[in-house]
């Protein structure tokens, strides 16, 4: 048998004169490692060991060949249950296969299908209350819009029912983000029980949100018939209905964690890759005037619908740039080694910390050329060809790749195509990027933007992205 290698490590000399460090930028602090270093780097930070694996062959054995050995780590688990409670993100092994095999038909093409309608209509009413002219927190806007949508798709709650209830929801998603950012980055947690100030926050976050899901749940138990919950349409529907292989069917804490999870992972996720992507327009006004030309010619004005996704393939390599530069989830769970093993080559002990992270390998040269320039026709059919498969990965992959993720390209392409047929936006002027990595990456107290008619030209554009440049919180 041949010897295995062992991985470069971080040197102190590479951390004493790197510009950023892991705490106050992790995207950046990575990518630089991974340029410096290659494919595969180790590193430790406490007690913990970890590996950044950043060549695409790599991240095959990780999450498919080798998927066995490498669950999500139990740390990474354990803190992001506070949030989430214990759905699909946070479950390991058979009991986590159980609740994909139930949660799988709520995502069925056919049923995604039937909520294009909805989510058009939805985008139309938000975009209604904008004119040009104004300015407008561009983050608001898109998670207050997807969160609508994920009510009424998820729960079958009306727009006008969460209007007055999204800014508590929102509050309490952002105190839940905040804390599971700290825990993420503390070595030593107290237990959840203990009611530190951190733990009492979470607490009181929780209760708004599982409150609100138990009504939900309350109500449509109600409307039940002997028992047995109507189809109304929506997931939660689906997952009352679902039965395991052995006629088992999600108690109710199942389904209000899996519910959770849905809501959480289902709206700031795509309201965050359209928040890039309209940033990424604004400084590219010559991608922005051939996705106009796509979309008028189209939909000639109207909504979009769910025929009309398959001709929208520009709008749809634009948003596939957009995630590719700056993907929403930027760093997937760590997973860790739950034996010795190897991967293509390189010893790999029990225990270890895995790091795949969307970002970096967006952003290697080695898999993209000129990684910084926003071109979608990196993404043309024949283009496309030539991207490895596990080097594009806004989604993840494997047996823990997105279980929403036909949904959001969906949403996300009807939201553009229905915004972008009336308005353009355009950073304000005292706006800059300042990149937030927590669970989610987003632009730190959100993206002040102007709302412009689509008559406007005279583009006078200096915000351009150069992630040097980006502050990041
Ligand atoms: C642009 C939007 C989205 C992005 C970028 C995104 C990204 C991701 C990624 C990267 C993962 C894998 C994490 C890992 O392997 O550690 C994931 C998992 C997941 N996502 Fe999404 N997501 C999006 C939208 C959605 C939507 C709309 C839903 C549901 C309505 C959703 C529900 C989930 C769930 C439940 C999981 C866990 C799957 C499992 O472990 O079996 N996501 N998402």
């Amino acid at each position: 048998m041949n010897k295995l290698k062992i991985p470069p490590k971080i040197e102190k000399d590479f951390e004493a004169n790197s510009k950023v460090t892991f705490t106050n930028n992790p995207p950046e602090y990575l990518l630089a490692v991974a340029r410096e270093y290659g494919e595969i780097v180790r590193f430790s930070f406490g007690p913990f060991r970890f590996m950044l694996v950043s060549n695409p062959d790599m991240v095959r054995e990780v999450l498919i060949t080798q998927a066995k050995k490498f669950p999500k780590a139990e740390r990474d688990v354990r803190l992001l249950s506070r949030v989430l409670g214990k759905g699909l993100v946070t479950t390991n092994g058979d009991h986590h296969k159980r609740q994909r095999r139930l949660a799988q038909p709520a995502f069925h093409h056919r049923r995604i299908a039937s909520y294009a309608d909805t989510i058009s209509e939805y985008a139309r009413i938000t975009a209604d209350k904008l004119s040009a002219g104004s300015t407008i927190n561009i983050v608001e806007e898109m998670e207050s819009l997807t969160m609508y949508i994920v009510s009424k798709t998820l729960f079958d709650v009306d727009m006008d029912e969460m209007v007055g209830k999204s800014t508590d929801i929102a509050h309490a998603i952002d105190e839940l983000q905040t804390i599971a950012d700290k825990n993420m980055d503390r070595i030593v947690n107290l237990p959840y029980w203990f009611p530190t100030r951190d733990n009492r926050r979470n607490w009181r976050a929780r209760n708004i949100l599982d409150s609100t899901i138990s009504k939900i749940m309350d109500d449509r138990r109600q409307a039940s018939i002997d028992g047995v919950a109507a189809d109304t349409g929506d997931l939660l529907s689906m997952l009352m209905m679902a039965e395991d292989e052995d006629g088992s069917s999600m108690d109710d804490v199942e389904i209000r964690d899996q519910l959770l999870t849905l809501f959480m992972a289902g709206h700031e996720t795509t309201s965050n890759a359209l928040l890039w992507t309209w940033y990424l327009l604004s400084q590219h006004p010559e991608v922005e005037a051939k996705m106009h030309a796509e979309i008028d010619e189209v939909l000639d004005g109207r909504l979009p619908t769910m025929e009309d996704l398959s001709s929208l393939t520009y709008t749809e390599m634009v948003l596939k740039e957009s995630m590719r530069i700056l993907p929403p989830v930027w760093m997937l769970n760590a997973r860790k080694a739950i034996e010795d093993t190897e991967i293509l080559g390189y010893h790999v002990p029990k225990g270890t910390q895995i790091f795949v992270a969307p970002y970096v390998i967006h952003n290697l040269e080695e898999n993209y050329p000129n990684p910084s320039e926003f071109d979608p026709e990196r993404f043309n059919p024949e283009n496309a060809e030539q991207i490895h498969k596990y080097a594009w990965l806004p989604f993840g992959a494997g047996g823990r790749v997105c279980i929403g993720n036909s949904f959001a390209m969906m949403e996300a392409k009807l939201i553009l195509a229905t915004y972008a047929q009336r308005f353009r936006f355009r950073l304000d002027p005292t706006e800059s990027v300042r990149l937030q990595a927590r669970i989610t990456m987003t632009n730190y107290q959100g993206m002040q933007m102007q709302v412009v008619g689509r008559d406007f030209d005279g583009d006078d554009i200096d915000h351009v992205f150069e992630p040097d440049r980006v502050e990041v919180i």
